[in-house]
């Protein structure tokens, strides 16, 4: 059975991507407490020991906003913690697996991205996304990079949990010029789990098909969990006045990943309707 070694495991795509893997790889798995991959010298002899065929890198400093002024840490992490993986798993042979975002764009292409279309990212926590795909690039002979984009989880803080909290409490105002693909872990992870059963290198794009505004994602929200009473209306991103910019039109393309593996992932509303169902049963277990 291949070793892999998932980095991040606790986190909102860690988890559920864990939970895929499981049953069919000899599964390592390490968050903060075990191995901060900020330690250069931990992280070697971490991944050293185990010697995994791949090395999943999971981890984030996921805090868009809170990176404008904590850009050494958004960095650290994002950046010096993936070169660090990077080089590890080279230095054992394992194919790195570095997850990227649809922000490393600007969004003024006007369609959607793919894999080889120019980067230029607006915000601090995008730019050190960027350099941990360039390290990722530099540092590790066989790698993935998979770019995915506004992901929702049953395992972590996301906008589905925001939009059904602030629903409880009256009408809501969502941003509608900002447009993407939002993406259900679980089926970022089936994709990832596609491509580790591969050979494929290099970057993919992987999030759920069609895209919407925040707005409109708050109304299929709204409509999946049978909330017909609360007023949805829309907000501009200056209205809204949040720290770091975000590109206006980042939809991801996904048509190398289904051509070279040949997986279609499913619509981000079929995406939800599941999602609906996997919170229920995780409130049943609590
Ligand atoms: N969320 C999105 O919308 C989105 C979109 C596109 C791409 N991505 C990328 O997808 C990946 C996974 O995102 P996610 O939302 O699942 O993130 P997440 O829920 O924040 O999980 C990240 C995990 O990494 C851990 N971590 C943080 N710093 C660490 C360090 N120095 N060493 C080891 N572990 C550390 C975190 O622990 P603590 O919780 O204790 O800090 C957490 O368990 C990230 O690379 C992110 O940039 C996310």
């Amino acid at each position: 059975m291949r070793k892999v070694l998932v980095l991040g495991h606790k986190g909102m795509l860690g988890t559920d991507l864990c939970a895929r893997l499981r049953p069919h790889y000899q599964l390592f798995e390490a968050d903060i407490d075990e191995l901060d991959i900020t330690d250069h010298r931990a992280t070697q002899r971490f991944i050293r020991d185990i010697s995994p065929s791949e090395v999943v890198n999971c981890v984030g400093y996921t805090n868009v906003d809170g990176a404008e002024n904590a850009a050494h840490i958004a960095y650290e992490v994002n950046a010096e913690g993936a070169k660090n993986a990077a080089q590890a798993a080279d230095a054992v042979g394992a194919r790195y697996i570095y997850i990227g975002t649809d922000f490393v764009f600007d969004g003024t292409k006007g369609a959607s991205y793919q894999e080889s279309d120019p980067t230029n990212p607006l915000c601090v926590y995008a730019r050190s996304k960027l350099v941990g795909e360039l390290y990722t690039r530099e540092y590790s002979e066989r790698h993935l990079i998979v770019r995915t984009a506004w992901l929702f989880g049953v395992h972590g803080k996301n906008f589905v949990e925001a939009i059904l909290r602030q629903a409880k409490v009256g009408d809501l105002r969502v941003v509608d010029d900002q447009v993407g693909s939002p993406t259900f872990a679980v089926d970022l992870s089936e994709g990832l789990a596609r491509l580790l059963a591969s050979d494929e290198t290099g970057t993919f794009h992987c999030t759920n098909s069609g895209c919407c505004s925040w707005f409109e994602f708050a109304k299929g929200i709204l409509e999946a969990a049978g909330i017909l009473d609360v007023k949805v209306s829309r907000l501009s991103s200056e209205e809204l006045g949040r720290a770091a910019a975000r590109p206006a039109y980042s939809p991801l393309d996904n048509e190398k990943l289904n051509r070279e593996i040949g997986f279609k992932m499913p619509t981000w509303r079929d995406a939800l309707a599941r999602y609906m169902k996997a919170r229920e049963v995780l409130r049943e277990q609590e």
